[in-house]
């Protein structure tokens, strides 16, 4: 059977981004719920943004229909649905606690929702997960300290933590006591840095927070030292193509910096981020690259592998999936 989708990871996921106007709607019914744009047409029509805080305001607005263990569970069901059939065979999908804690959701709610439905992926869907906790940047460092020693008093099924949210104003420096509380816990790191943040925060995320991977990290590309480093280091930079279009972070896909950063020798991996807010998923995401820049197979296998190497998958599951990959080259010609 020919694979028409490379075999890949997806490393930079927020599953809230994954709610499609549709189930908005459908939660909101479910709940009772009078949303503020309550037609589907209305709603859509939201879906210009400016920057990265005119989304955040819609995706934390969005939000207000995830109340029961059941919408987190189908909301997480439908991503994993979507990304299977787009080829993402291994998932690690952040989810933001702070903001369904200040909607006076439980955490336990959130976090038993969501890991409903990640337990039985390899069934449902033959796709590996890891679920990683988000901190919102925007809210002090002391909140976030609060809701980690909850996650971990639940024995929560966490692999790592996260930071999201408007970055510029909130270093990484701001979370150093967070970070170094989740590595004594055994908990991977990553942080979203570069984005609209300067290079220096892609700088401190490494060396304040001891990030092993950076989400973003576009703008690291504005420092050719900083550039040699990722380089040397071969540090993950989760890219959102996509995603950087629609907040504006480049003005069109054709100013993208993604090949650049392939010549430059970086280690990049493409992925959706909010896949419902920005034009598609992690297959939707290659083909408009292929489509702008022409990528043959060997561009598109390189990005893939680097997303599965740069999992936090065992080496077992890694080997399966880079085996797979190579099986999929072999099918391009
Ligand atoms: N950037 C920062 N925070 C986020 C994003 C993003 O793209 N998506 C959800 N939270
Ligand atoms: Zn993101």
């Amino acid at each position: 059977m020919t694979q028409r989708h490379v075999p890949a990871a997806e490393l930079h996921l927020h599953i809230e981004g994954t709610l499609e106007p549709e189930l908005i709607l459908a939660l909101a019914a479910r709940n009772g719920l009078t949303l503020p744009f309550p037609t589907l047409g209305e709603l859509q029509a939201q879906y210009e943004f400016t920057d990265l805080q005119s989304f955040l305001n819609l995706y934390y607005a969005n939000m207000a229909v995830l109340l029961t263990e059941a919408d987190f569970a189908d909301m997480t069901r439908a991503y994993l649905a979507r990304a299977s059939a787009g080829g993402v065979r291994h998932a690690e999908i952040m989810f933001d606690p702070q903001a369904h804690v200040a909607r006076g959701v439980a955490l336990s709610t959130a976090v038993n929702g969501i890991a409903t439905a990640l337990a039985s992926s390899e069934a449902d869907f033959g796709m590996s997960t890891k679920l990683i906790a988000a901190f919102l940047r925007d809210e002090s460092e002391e909140s976030a300290l609060e809701i980690l020693d909850a996650l971990l008093a639940m024995d929560a099924p966490i692999a790592g933590i996260g930071l999201d949210s408007a970055e510029v104003g909130n270093p990484p420096s701001k979370f150093v006591r967070l970070y170094d509380r989740a590595r004594a816990a055994g908990l991977h790191l990553i942080a979203h840095a570069g984005e609209e943040g300067p290079p220096s925060y892609v700088s401190d995320a490494l060396d304040l927070l001891g990030a092993q991977r950076i989400d973003h990290g576009i703008r690291s590309m504005e420092d050719p030292e900083l550039v040699r480093r990722l380089a040397a280091e071969q540090v993950p930079l989760t890219v959102c193509p996509l995603s950087n279009v629609r907040l504006r972070a480049v003005d069109t896909l054709a100013d993208h910096p993604l090949a650049q950063m392939l010549a430059a020798g970086l280690n990049v991996c493409v992925n959706s981020d909010d896949p419902a807010y920005f034009g598609g998923h992690v297959d939707v995401n290659f083909a408009a690259l292929n489509a702008e820049f022409g990528f043959d197979a060997d561009t598109v296998a390189t990005l893939a592998g680097n997303s599965i190497r740069s999992s936090f998958a065992d080496a077992d599951r890694k080997a399966a999936l880079l085996g797979e990959l190579h099986h999929w080259r072999t099918q391009q010609g």
